[in-house]
């Protein structure tokens, strides 16, 4: 690997210096960074490019590049030279001026020295790969000792911590019983915090405040020593005190001897940094660190992640930029007052007062009067308040306490909402604690710039997670008046975390001000964000959004790590919305990165620029409210296939078919339905003992089972439900794949219509098709009830041919759809058999798989229900359309009885798992250009026709999803993992084999059918 990067290096660099007829250090040391990178990626190093560090005189000094170590401290440094100096002249000068001899590289393109701790430990011509290779290997090698250090310590911290943490918990809970003078301290203190943090907090969350105090107490003193940043905070203090009454002395030491280690290589560490800035996100990193072994449930829900630095000053630049344009104000002038409601680690204040530098006095008064932030978490909190008054100390050269930080719960806060030009100051609480007095102050101010990362976890996946984000009815009743009335959505997920500080933060600005917010980027195209998008329309005069892109989700070619900018799976946008007395709507304005940037690539497009510089598409957002992805075509005129209001019942509206259903949500697929029924029995035999079991044990739900709301619900309502073998059925569970299930109304959340559809004994199929967007648009058939999620990411929503359980109608197309057809076919042309609603079934069937139809309207079939164009006018093109649908539908209806497509099979024994008395290897892998598909290390199937692999649902082909669904891979449920483990492909093999012989020719014929569709003239 590393020679192949070396090679690699070699060909770019003179390919370089050819290109460009030059080598000059700006142009050639192109090629060393990117080998340098290539090696850091697989050391788990990041590369930064111009990297800063402070001289033993503290100067600022600028390296080409740094590596930097997970816990963000460098560890080693790059420093380029033209080939024309002279190189060893260069390194002495360098050293002079300060720069790091511990672990550094030079090279000058011809040439390349490593210094480690001052010495020249080798040195070597770039042509000579050997030597090359062993340089790069002691760089790569080198252990700083405080790292190595670190990184024992956080493992026996990880370790360790929960002991402590238990140990701490018994000692606050005792001292609460018997320690008057704590109790009384601690009950004061919940007061204080109820009032600002959050009203529902107890004394557990009292407790957890306390232990967070004490364990980190230490490192945040070690990192500033001798500074009162830490000592003298007014939250600090009060805890401080309440730790006095219980935990001093031995006590304390006894307690906290585990976690020495820990401290000890943090005090280190931190005294050998010498820079402020590394300081700083040394700080950061610890407290990622440090939180997330703590309680990785809040970091996840709180958003424990720092924001960037590119992204922080360019969200500080522009909105600075548009203060001045729209407001003739700049951020630094009087009254300007800004607010960050999530603070976190104070990254966006420090850069503010970095932002401010040059102006002593007007910071002075910005820093002590008109600097805000908010934060609900005790560490964060601290980190933050260290942060912020260290950067302060560092610029001014003065320590001053940052009055402006408060403990609070923003969106609880909403005292200060709607304070306009004019207001009176309503008084907040009668107490007198400093941070309830910081949080008045705060309140009464005009706010006129609000900016910020606040945290966007939106829903909990598992309920078992109990992870759920908490109600803030002020700001949700806000939300609901507003983004939700505005919404056409049927179901609305705006209750989460950043639509509730964008709702908060809209009311909180004053009449004229700049909200500028990095958050997830769904409110763009979510079609569940139309109101909202309405509404911040409405209520702004400028919008300006920068899509930073990421949505793994929405593009699985997409790694979060690699393209996202926070690393995680949830696409990004940075929003600057302009409020503007007597505005009346807005301005809208959108740029996008491309969407396979690197994150790394993003962050270096923001660096050093802002708004004033970006070229920006103005946007046109249509009636409907959306902004991208706009649509001009005739979509409108076709016939609507099914709609809200027919389904209704409501008078005047028309579609085709008169109801339609989502598929089956079970919520716990892998508990009712597995591969096969003595094991699908086995699992639900299990989990309906535990759920009965729970009720036994007071009603307390054992988490060795799969719980969500309404299964909660309906076991507080007492339902029960014996089991039942009888209750096993069928599914279609993935494409090609149907499996058993346990049909229950007890422990199966959401059957849809499933038992007007498919009731047993009545032979029907329907029509399933994709909603939400994140696929491009689907449509399968079934005769028997479908899951929710068929192709895994969207959802699906089902046309039955015919309904039961109404009263006797069991027809579901309507005469309405049959009269447009009739009409519209009818008259001309010879009519040699009457249109009937079957055909009209598979006319639909054919249209939905029309690759012309697809590609035309795929942005309203994202988006909205199909409609349906009524192809040519004769009689003979319906019937050609109709013919297509139905061959269409008795392939996919009956891939398991067509006839097989004739694949060879080649079976080479695979001695060695023979001899070892095992099954064969299980590969199930797809070999499109060998056209082969290698089943396991014995069985390979020849013959898989190219065109094959050419009708694809969602993300596979049809055969990769046969392949995807026989792999034998560990369950995610942890029960079920360890106790019903228990499918082997080898049981399934030669099932398989035929499967795939039969979905072979299912694809190939699809797809010439395909074709014909796409050669039609229309
Ligand atoms: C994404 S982080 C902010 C990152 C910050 N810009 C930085 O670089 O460190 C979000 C922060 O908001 C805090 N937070 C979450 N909900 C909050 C709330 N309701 N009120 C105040 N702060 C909150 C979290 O504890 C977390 O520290």
């Amino acid at each position: 690997m590393s020679k192949l990067l070396i090679n690699q290096y070699l060909g770019d660099l003179s390919r370089l210096k050819q290109v460009s007829g030059t080598s000059r250090e700006s142009v050639v040391r192109e090629a060393f960074k990117d080998l340098l990178k290539g090696y850091a990626r697989s050391h788990d190093l990041v590369f930064v490019p111009e990297f800063e560090i402070e001289s033993p005189a503290k100067e600022r000094r600028y390296v080409d590049g740094a590596l930097l170590h997970a816990l963000r401290l460098p560890f080693g440094y790059w420093e380029a030279k033209d080939e024309k100096d002279d190189l060893d002249a260069e390194i002495a000068l360098k050293f002079k001026r300060g720069y790091p001899k511990d672990n550094i590289i030079f090279d000058d393109s011809t040439q390349v020295v490593l210094i480690q701790n001052g010495i020249e430990v080798t040195r070597c011509r770039v042509e000579d790969t050997d030597s090359l290779q062993k340089l790069l290997g002691l760089f790569f090698g080198y252990q700083r000792p405080e790292i190595a250090e670190f990184r024992k310590a956080v493992e026996q911290f990880t370790t360790d911590l929960p002991a402590v943490i238990e140990a701490l918990r018994a000692m606050i809970e005792s001292a609460q019983k018997t320690n008057a003078a704590f109790s009384k301290a601690a009950k004061t203190f919940l007061l204080h915090a109820q009032k600002t943090i959050n009203p529902s907090l107890t004394e557990e969350d009292v407790r957890e405040i306390l232990i967070q105090h004490i364990l980190t107490d230490e490192i945040f003193d070690e990192v500033f020593p001798g500074q009162p940043f830490h000592k003298d905070n007014n939250v600090a203090r009060e805890l401080h005190k309440l730790e006095e009454t219980f935990f001093t002395g031995n006590v304390k030491f006894q307690t906290l001897k585990g976690l020495e280690v820990y401290y000890r290589a943090i005090r280190s560490a931190a005294a050998r940094i010498g820079s402020h800035h590394e300081k700083q996100t040394f700080l950061k990193t610890v407290y990622e660190n440090f939180y997330k072994v703590y309680n990785p449930k809040a970091a996840d829900r709180l958003g424990v992640v720092y924001t960037p630095n590119e992204i922080v000053r360019f969200m500080i630049e522009s909105a600075d930029w548009l203060c001045e344009t729209h407001f003739r104000r700049n951020l630094i002038d009087r009254d300007v007052e800004i607010l960050d409601p999530a603070v976190g680690t104070g990254t966006f204040i420090t850069e503010l007062i970095e932002h401010f530098r040059g102006q002593p006095a007007k910071l002075k008064h910005k820093y002590l009067e008109e600097l805000h932030a908010n934060e609900v978490s005790i560490l964060p909190y601290y980190v933050a308040n260290l942060n912020i008054e260290a950067t302060y100390a560092a610029i001014t050269g003065e320590y001053e306490e940052f009055p402006g930080l408060c403990l609070v719960d923003t969106l609880d806060n909403t005292a200060g909402l709607g304070r306009k030009t004019g207001d009176q100051v309503a008084d907040l609480f009668g107490m007198g604690d400093e941070n309830v007095e910081r949080i008045k102050r705060q309140n009464r101010r005009k706010i006129s710039v609000i900016i910020g990362n606040p945290p966007y976890n939106a829903n909990q996946l598992n309920e078992n997670d109990n992870n759920k984000n908490r109600e803030y009815p002020e700001i949700d009743r806000r939300i609901k008046d507003s983004y939700i009335k505005a919404s056409t959505a049927q179901k609305t997920k705006l209750y989460d975390m950043y639509s509730r500080f964008f709702r908060w933060a809209s009311d909180r600005l004053h009449d004229d001000g700049v909200l500028a917010f990095i958050t997830n980027r769904s409110f763009l195209d979510a079609r569940t964000f139309d109101g909202f998008r309405k509404i911040v329309a409405q209520e702004f005069a400028e919008i300006r959004v920068v899509d930073l892109g990421g949505d793994v989700r929405a593009n699985p070619k997409l790694s979060g790590t690699t393209h996202n900018v926070f690393g995680i799976q949830t696409g990004v946008a940075i929003s600057f919305l302009v409020k503007k007395r007597g505005s009346r709507g807005a301005r809208i304005f959108y740029a996008r990165r491309p969407e396979m940037e690197t994150a790394e690539e993003k962050l270096a497009s923001l660096a050093g620029t802002s708004l004033k510089f970006l070229t920006m598409s103005e946007v046109m957002p249509d009636g409907a409210g959306h902004w991208l992805n706009l649509t001009q075509n005739d979509f409108e005129t076709l016939l609507p296939l099914a709609t809200k209001a027919t389904k209704s019942g409501k008078r005047g509206s028309n579609a085709i078919f008169r109801t339609f259903s989502l598929g089956v949500s079970t919520n716990r697929d892998s508990w009712v339905s597995a591969h096969t029924e003595g094991e699908t029995l086995d699992r639900m035999a299990y989990f309906i003992e535990a759920f009965e079991a729970s009720r036994e044990g007071g009603g307390i739900p054992t988490t060795s089972i799969k719980w969500s709301r309404n299964l909660k619900r309906r076991f507080d309502q007492g339902r029960q439900e014996p089991f039942d073998e009888t209750r096993l059925t069928k599914w279609l569970y993935r494409p090609f794949t149907v499996r058993p299930i346990y049909d229950s109304d007890l422990f199966i959340d959401e059957r849809g219509a499933a038992s007007r559809m498919f009731p047993s004994g009545q032979a029907n199929s329907a029509i399933c098709f994709t909603v939400g967007g994140r696929l491009d648009f689907n449509a399968f058939a079934t005769s028997m009830s479908a899951s929710l999620t068929v192709l895994s990411l969207d959802a699906n929503q089902c046309l039955p041919r015919r309904i039961f359980g109404g009263e006797g109608d069991v027809e579901n197309i309507t005469d309405w759809a049959l009269k447009q057809f009739r009409e519209h076919y009818g008259a001309k042309g010879k009519q040699p058999q009457p249109i009937t609603k079957d055909a009209i079934f598979h006319y639909v069937y054919a249209a939905l798989h029309d690759p012309v139809y697809r590609e035309k309207y795929a942005q309203n079939l994202k988006r909205e229900f199909p409609r349906i164009p009524l192809y040519g006018n004769t009689a003979g093109d319906f019937w050609r359309w109709a013919g297509w649908g139905e061959k269409l539908m008795a392939l996919h209806l009956g891939f398991e009885t067509v006839e097989p497509w004739p694949l060879t099979r080649t079976d080479v024994p695979d001695e060695k798992a023979r001899k070892a008395g095992q099954a064969p290897k299980p590969a199930l892998k797809a070999d499109k250009i060998g056209c082969r598909i290698v089943l396991d290390s014995e069985t390979t199937l020849v013959g898989v026709p190219a065109e094959a692999w050419t009708y694809v649902l969602g993300n596979r082909s049809a055969l990769e999803w046969v392949l995807d669904q026989h792999k034998e891979s560990q369950p995610k449920d942890p029960t079920i993992r360890a106790r019903f483990n228990t499918y082997r492909f080898a049981d399934h093999k030669e099932r398989v084999v035929d499967l795939l012989a039969r979905v072979t020719r299912v694809s190939v014929e699809t797809q010439a059918i395909v074709d014909a569709m796409a050669a039609e003239p229309r």
